[in-house]
């Protein structure tokens, strides 16, 4: 199985519950006061709703699907719209890591890498339509 797979896999033993979503945002607002004002005004469950499609964006074209999604959301994330500093890109990856560390039984320190590696060009796209 190749990483994509073991990730879309892993992703699946995650997003089950959504547990998974309320420990991202836990986690990744407790890393910046910056970011956690950003959400001060956000309807969270709706919020977790959207990111749990997100991640599938970014799972999904690395197996090949269209970049469309990807490119939407480096739109609605740039300095026009929501000026999302492209610093906080590492923060967004190293909260769900946490997560996916606590939420999949079968998590490994090479899975950890295979979704480091898996999402890291999709996360990159987003980030350079800053
Ligand atoms: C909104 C995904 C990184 C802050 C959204 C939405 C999605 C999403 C799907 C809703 C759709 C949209 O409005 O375009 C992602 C993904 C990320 C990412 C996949 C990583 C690659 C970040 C980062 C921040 C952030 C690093 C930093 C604080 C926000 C905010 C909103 C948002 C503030 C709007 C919330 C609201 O409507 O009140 N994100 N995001 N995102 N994202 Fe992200």
């Amino acid at each position: 199985m190749n990483n994509t797979d073991l990730v879309f896999q892993s992703y699946g033993r995650c997003c089950n519950r959504d547990e998974f979503f309320v420990d991202f945002y836990d986690h990744f607002m407790s890393s910046s006061d910056a970011i956690k004002n950003r959400f001060v005004n956000t309807d969270m469950p709706a919020q977790r709703h959207l990111l749990r499609h997100g991640v599938l964006q970014l799972i999904l074209t690395s197996r090949g699907m269209s970049d469309r999604k990807l490119r939407a959301l480096g739109e609605s994330h740039n300095r026009s719209n929501f000026n999302i500093n492209p610093e906080w890109y590492s923060l967004w990856l190293d909260a769900l890591l946490k997560t996916v560390r606590l939420h999949d039984p079968e998590y490994t320190r090479e899975l950890g890498e295979a979704w480091r590696e898996v999402l890291t060009p999709g996360i990159d796209l987003i980030r350079g339509a800053y």
